[in-house]
Order: structure tokens, then C-alpha cells, then sequence
């Protein structure tokens, strides 16, 4: 449960810039995500009434459940961007106490509000004084190994009404590298009442059983594991049904691809659609062989039925591009 919304499977698609548009949060509920988050929007950016904002910020009813993730350092703007982005109903209204960016942090935003959780917990407050949807924090360890403020921070942002919270078991210092230390997420889950939701490192079924596992926590949220492979939605939804899970076919797959395709030149049209599709047809591909021919080859089309068909070839036909390699 966030809030009052329950969610069927505690499964979720992480916030990740320039990643989880509503294209691919699409595709990720369709897999089998119980939840999904727009990527980080910029409070100042609503307020502003920038277009661009707002369009980072908007969705489509067949991705909810769907939370907003907003990031600022300062609370006003956060609470008013909160009472703004009412409009839009969203089913939580995520903030981002965890981006490690050097500019973000020294301005006191993202993961600058966890070198001081009083901090942290006054804005939630304000924002939960100004939104009538749930609101959900989302935090790492704690600045550095030696000072791990995840426990105050959550207890913090729970006293102020959080609905939820998702740990990334990372500190500011580690970025994304190293270790998630899952650690950090049993601890704060002992030390709060409201769901904790485990974030880091979770590419596969069993991780995300290990990490449940491990830390007691309500559910998991995957990031970079999800890059190719949305079915690990699926996965982990049979897992958390005990329900037998098979690799999909190339059938399968392309099925899928090719709505993730059509849907991202729908949306932002065939020009940017088809240039923000060649990360991910990148990471579908990856380890497939033929990849490096077939990426050479699709990435300098622009015609989205060329694109379209050399992707159907490689995916569902497993025909390479002329001069394919094994890699
Ligand atoms: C490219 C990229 C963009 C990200 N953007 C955001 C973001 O907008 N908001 C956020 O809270 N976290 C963001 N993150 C962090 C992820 O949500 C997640 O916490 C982190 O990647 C760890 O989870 P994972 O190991 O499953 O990827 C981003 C991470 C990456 C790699």
C-alpha cells in the first residue's frame, strides 16, 4: 500500500533521467512493473509553467500506478509545485532526497538533504501539508560511510506524513559505483512503521527474493536492471506469486520491442522518437549475436519503417545486418 492505493505487485521501475519516459513506463506496467516513477521534474520548472517541465511531469492513465518524482533545495517550491501538480492526480508524489550530482547536492537538493534529515523532514512536511495524494521520499544510506542518516531521515520523513519510503542502499559519496550495502535498508525497515521499498542492484528474480529476504522489506524498486529487460518485471511478479516464469522468445520480445518502437514515435514524435529509441534498442540487443552490426546499421537510419524492419529482422527473424559478427 502507498498511502490509501494499493499496489497489486511490490515491484517497482525506478525514477532514472532521460530513461523512464512514458514510453518505456509503458512498456515496464505492461511487463509486469506494480508501479512506475517519472523521471526527476524540477520544482522550479512547474512552477515556471515550463512546457518541458510539464511534460516530464505528465502521463497516460495506463501507466498509473504512477508516482511524480520532484526534486528542488528548497521546500516552498517543492510544497508548490505539490499543490500545482494536483492537476494531474497523481497516485504519489515522489521526492528526491538521493540525486549524488556534485551541482545538485552543493545547491542542498537530491541527495544534499541527507547531510541534514532536519531538513529533509520539514520539507516533507510542507509538502504533505499541500498535497491531498500520497507522498513518497526517496533517500540513500547517508552522505558517506561514516555518516549514515538514512534511520533519522526516514524516521524524520515519516513523523511529517511520508507515506512511503524507497532506500537506495547507496551513500551520496559512492554515486552509483560499488556495492549497495542492503544492509541500510533492513535497518531503516526496523526502524519505521509506514512500507520501505529496497533500492540497488537488483537484476534479477532472485536478487530481488534475496533482497526481500535480507532486509524484510515491502517491496523493491530496479533501475539499470530494467535497461533491455523489462521482463524482469514479469519475472519477479511469478516470483512473488511462486508462479512459473520462462525466458521469453524472440516472439515475445519483439512483441514488446516493437510497442516500446511505435510508442516512442507516437509520443515524441519520429524524429527524437527514433534517436531516443537507439539506447534501448543498445540495450536489447546487448549480448546478442550480431549486436554490433545491427546497432552500426539501425543507428544510422532515421526512417522509422527502415528502423522499423531491421529491428523486426534482428529481433524476431534473428537475421543480422549484412557482415554481422558474433558479438
Ligand atoms: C541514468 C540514471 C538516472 C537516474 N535518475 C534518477 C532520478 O531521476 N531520480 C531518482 O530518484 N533516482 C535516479 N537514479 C537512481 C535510480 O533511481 C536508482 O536509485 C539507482 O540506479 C539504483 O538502483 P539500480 O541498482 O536498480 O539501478 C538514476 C540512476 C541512473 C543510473
Amino acid at each position: 500500500m502507498i498511502g490509501d492505493r494499493a499496489i497489486e505487485t511490490p515491484v517497482m521501475l525506478a525514477p532514472l533521467a532521460g530513461i523512464t519516459d512514458r514510453s518505456f513506463r509503458k512498456i515496464c506496467r505492461r511487463a509486469g512493473a506494480g508501479m512506475v516513477f517519472t523521471e526527476m521534474v524540477a520544482a522550479e520548472g512547474i512552477i515556471r509553467d515550463s512546457q518541458k517541465t510539464w511534460n516530464l511531469a505528465s502521463f497516460q492513465d495506463e501507466e498509473r500506478p504512477i508516482g511524480v518524482q520532484l526534486f528542488s533545495h528548497d521546500q516552498a517550491a517543492l510544497s508548490e509545485a505539490a499543490a500545482r501538480l494536483e492537476i494531474l492526480k497523481p497516485d504519489a508524489l515522489d521526492i528526491n532526497f538521493g540525486c549524488p550530482v556534485k551541482k545538485v547536492v552543493r545547491r542542498g537538493a537530491g541527495a544534499g538533504f541527507m547531510e541534514d534529515p532536519e531538513r529533509l523532514a520539514e520539507a516533507v512536511r510542507s509538502v504533505v501539508e499541500n498535497s491531498s495524494f500520497p507522498v513518497t521520499v526517496k533517500i540513500r544510506s547517508g552522505p558517506t560511510y561514516d555518516r549514515l542518516t538514512a534511520i533519522e531521515a526516514a524516521q524524520g520523513a515519516q513523523d511529517a506524513g511520508a507515506a512511503a519510503i524507497t532506500v537506495h542502499a547507496r551513500t551520496t559519496a559512492q554515486g552509483f559505483k560499488g556495492e549497495a550495502d542492503w544492509e541500510v535498508i533492513a535497518t531503516v525497515k526496523d526502524a519505521v512503521g509506514i512500507p520501505v521499498i529496497g533500492n540497488g542492484d537488483i537484476v534479477t528474480a532472485d536478487d530481488m527474493v534475496a533482497m526481500k529476504k535480507q532486509t524484510g522489506c515491502d517491496g523493491v524498486m530496479i533501475g539499470r536492471g530494467s535497461l533491455g529487460n523489462p521482463w524482469i518485471f514479469s519475472a519477479c511478479r511469478a516470483a512473488c506469486y511462486g508462479d512459473a516464469w520462462q525466458t521469453p522468445d524472440p516472439s515475445n520480445r519483439w512483441d514488446l520491442i516493437e510497442d516500446h518502437l511505435l510508442s516512442a514515435v507516437e509520443d515524441k514524435g519520429i524524429n527524437v522518437g527514433v534517436r531516443e529509441m537507439r539506447k534501448h534498442l543498445g540495450w536489447y540487443s546487448k549480448g546478442m549475436p550480431g549486436a554490433a552490426n545491427f546497432r552500426a546499421a539501425v543507428f544510422r537510419m532515421e526512417k522509422p519503417e527502415d528502423v522499423h524492419e531491421c529491428c523486426r529482422q534482428f529481433f524476431q527473424n534473428r537475421i543480422y545486418p549484412v557482415g554481422a559478427d558474433h558479438g
